[in-house]
C-alpha cells in the first residue's frame, strides 16, 4: 500500500521540478538549434502558412510570454502554436490541416446546409404568399366592381355582430367625431332593418316600427320630394354633442335609390308610448309623473338651447316646432324631444344662423305671438329660443290638465281648443293670441296643489307677450327641480 503513495509523490516532485526548472528546447534561430528557457518558461512550437507554404518556428518562451495564453495556443487554418514543458518537447513537426473546416467560422456541415436551405425555403414561401396576395387582390377588385356602390359592405367588422344599439351608440359618443355613427355603419344598420307596422303619419312622411337584430327602432320614411327635410333633420341630429337623455336618440339616415324613386329613411330609438300627445290622450299622470315629464322636457330644451364652447362643443339650437306631438314618452316616464327637422343652429362667432330662415315655420297653434304678428327680431338668436319657450308653456298646460289629484283631472285638450277650430289659420291664431291676448285657462283648483301652482306660474311667465320677459329653459328646469325638492322634504 505504501508503494503507490511513494511513486505518486515522486511523480509530483518530478513534475514540479520539471515545471519550475529551466528547459532546453529546439530553436530554429539559435546557435546549435537549441535554447534554454528561464525558470518556469516553456518550449514553443508553431507552424504558419506563408505564401501557401507551411513554415515552422520553434523556440523558447519566457514566463511572461507564457502568461499570454494566446501566444501559446492557437489552431487556425493559417497558423498553429503550441507550448510544452519538457526538454526538446517542441521537436515534433506541426502541420496545418487544410481539409479541416475553418475553426474560426464554427459552422458544421449541418449549419452550412441550414444556411443554404433556410433562405431558399423562405424565398419559396414568400413567392407563394405573393401569388396568393395578388390572387386575393384580384378577387376583391372583381367583387368591388360587382358591388352596388349604394349597398353597404357585408362586413361584420363594420357593425360587430354581438353589439346592441345602445353599445354602438355609446361607442360612437365616446370615440370618433362625437356626432354620429360613420355613414357606412348607418347604411348597414338601415338596410338590415325589417319594417313591422306603421305607427304614425306626419307632415313629412310615415313613421314605422322596425326591428334591427331583435330590437325595436323607429323609421321615419320621407317621400323623395321631402328630401331637403330628410337631409336637414339628419344633419341636425348629427350635430356634435347633441346626444342627451332628453333628446330623441338618432341612429341612422339612409337614402336608397330603388330605380324609380329614392327612399329616405331616418332611424331613431323607438318609444312604445309614442308622443306626449298620444300618451296624455290615453292616460292621466300623477303629480310625480307630471314633474318627471315636465323636468325632462325642460332639460331637453335647455340642452338644445345651450351653447357648449370648445372643439367638442355644440352650437345653440332652437327647435321651432315644440308641441306635444313632437315630444315622445320613454318607458321610464321621462320625455325626449323629437322632430328636429325645423331646428336652426347659431354660430356665435359670426352671430349667424346656419340656414336662410323662413320665420313662419312650425305649427300655427303653438306659434309665439311675435311670430304670428311678424314682430320677431330675427337678427337675434335669442328670439328663436324665446319662441320655443312660449310653445313649451302650451305643452305644460296640456300636461298639467292631465295631472290627476284624488281622481280629479281634466280631459285632454290642445291649447286654444276653445278659441280656434282644428287646423287653425295664421289669422285665426293671430286674432286670439296677439289681438285678444288670450291664453289657455288656468283652473282655480291648481292653486291647491303646490306642483300645479308652480306649473301654472311657469306657464304665465313663459307665454308672456313680451318675449324678453319669458323664463329661459334653464330657469324653468331649475324651478321644476325645486318643486321635487319641496315635495321630498315634505315626505
Ligand atoms: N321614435 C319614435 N318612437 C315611437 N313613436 C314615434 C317615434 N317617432 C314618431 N312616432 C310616432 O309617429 C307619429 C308621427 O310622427 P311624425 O313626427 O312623423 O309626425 P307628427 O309629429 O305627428 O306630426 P308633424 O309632421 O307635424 O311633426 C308621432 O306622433 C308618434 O306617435
Ligand atoms: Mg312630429
Amino acid at each position: 500500500m505504501s508503494h503507490p503513495r511513494c511513486s505518486d509523490a515522486a511523480l509530483f516532485i518530478f513534475t514540479f521540478v520539471q515545471l519550475t526548472a529551466a528547459l532546453k528546447c529546439v530553436c530554429h534561430l539559435c546557435v546549435n538549434h537549441t535554447c534554454e528557457t528561464e525558470a518556469e518558461g516553456a518550449c514553443w512550437n508553431s507552424v504558419m502558412l506563408i505564401n501557401g507554404k507551411e513554415e515552422t518556428v520553434k523556440s523558447c518562451v519566457s514566463p511572461s510570454e507564457l502568461k499570454g495564453q494566446v501566444f501559446c495556443y492557437s489552431s487556425r487554418n493559417v497558423s498553429k502554436r503550441n507550448c510544452c514543458f519538457t526538454d526538446f518537447c517542441n521537436n515534433e513537426t506541426l502541420h496545418l490541416n487544410p481539409e479541416q473546416p475553418p475553426e474560426d467560422s464554427g459552422w458544421s456541415q449541418l449549419e452550412v446546409a441550414a444556411v443554404i436551405l433556410v433562405p431558399s425555403c423562405l424565398v419559396c414561401v414568400g413567392v407563394m404568399l405573393g401569388v396568393c396576395a395578388i390572387q386575393n387582390l384580384r378577387c376583391t377588385h372583381i367583387k368591388s366592381l360587382k358591388q352596388d356602390p349604394e349597398e353597404p359592405l357585408d362586413d361584420p367588422t363594420l357593425v360587430s355582430p354581438d353589439k346592441c344599439l345602445k353599445e354602438l351608440i355609446y361607442d360612437m359618443s365616446t370615440s370618433g367625431s362625437g356626432s354620429g355613427l360613420p355613414l357606412l355603419v348607418q347604411r348597414t344598420i338601415a338596410r338590415t332593418i325589417v319594417l313591422q307596422e306603421t305607427i304614425g303619419k306626419g307632415r313629412f312622411g310615415e313613421v314605422w316600427r322596425g326591428k334591427w337584430r331583435g330590437e325595436d327602432v323607429a323609421v321615419k320614411i320621407f317621400s323623395s320630394r321631402d328630401e331637403r327635410s330628410w337631409f336637414r333633420e339628419a344633419e341636425i341630429y348629427q350635430t356634435i354633442m347633441l346626444r342627451h337623455d332628453n333628446i330623441l336618440g338618432f341612429i341612422a339616415a339612409d337614402n336608397k335609390d330603388n330605380g324609380s324613386w329614392t327612399q329616405l329613411w331616418l332611424v331613431s330609438e323607438y318609444h312604445e308610448h309614442g308622443s306626449l300627445f298620444d300618451y296624455l290622450n290615453r292616460f292621466t299622470v300623477s303629480v310625480e309623473g307630471m314633474i318627471v315629464l315636465a323636468l325632462s322636457i325642460a332639460s331637453g330644451i335647455a340642452h338644445l338651447h345651450m351653447e357648449i364652447i370648445g372643439t367638442q362643443g355644440k352650437p345653440a339650437i332652437a327647435h321651432r316646432d315644440i308641441k306635444s306631438k313632437n315630444i315622445l314618452v320613454k318607458k321610464n316616464g321621462a320625455a325626449v324631444i323629437a322632430d328636429l327637422g325645423l331646428a336652426v343652429k347659431h354660430d356665435s362667432n359670426t352671430n349667424t344662423i346656419d340656414i336662410p330662415i323662413n320665420h313662419r315655420v312650425g305649427t300655427k297653434r303653438y306659434m309665439a305671438p311675435e311670430i304670428l304678428d311678424d314682430s320677431i327680431n330675427m337678427s337675434s338668436f335669442e328670439s328663436f329660443k324665446r319662441a320655443d319657450i312660449y310653445s313649451l308653456s302650451l305643452v305644460f298646460w296640456e300636461l298639467a290638465r292631465r295631472c290627476s289629484i284624488q281622481g280629479i283631472h281634466e280631459d285632454f285638450q290642445l291649447p286654444y281648443y276653445d278659441q280656434v277650430q282644428s287646423d287653425p289659420s295664421l289669422d285665426d291664431m293671430r286674432r286670439v293670441v296677439c289681438e285678444q291676448k288670450l291664453r289657455p285657462n288656468i283652473p282655480n283648483q291648481w292653486q291647491s296643489c303646490e306642483a300645479l301652482r308652480v306649473m301654472g306660474k311657469i306657464m304665465r311667465e313663459c307665454w308672456h307677450a313680451n318675449p324678453a320677459a319669458r323664463l329661459t329653459a334653464l330657469r324653468v328646469k331649475k324651478t321644476i327641480s325645486q318643486v321635487t325638492v319641496v315635495k321630498d322634504v315634505k315626505e
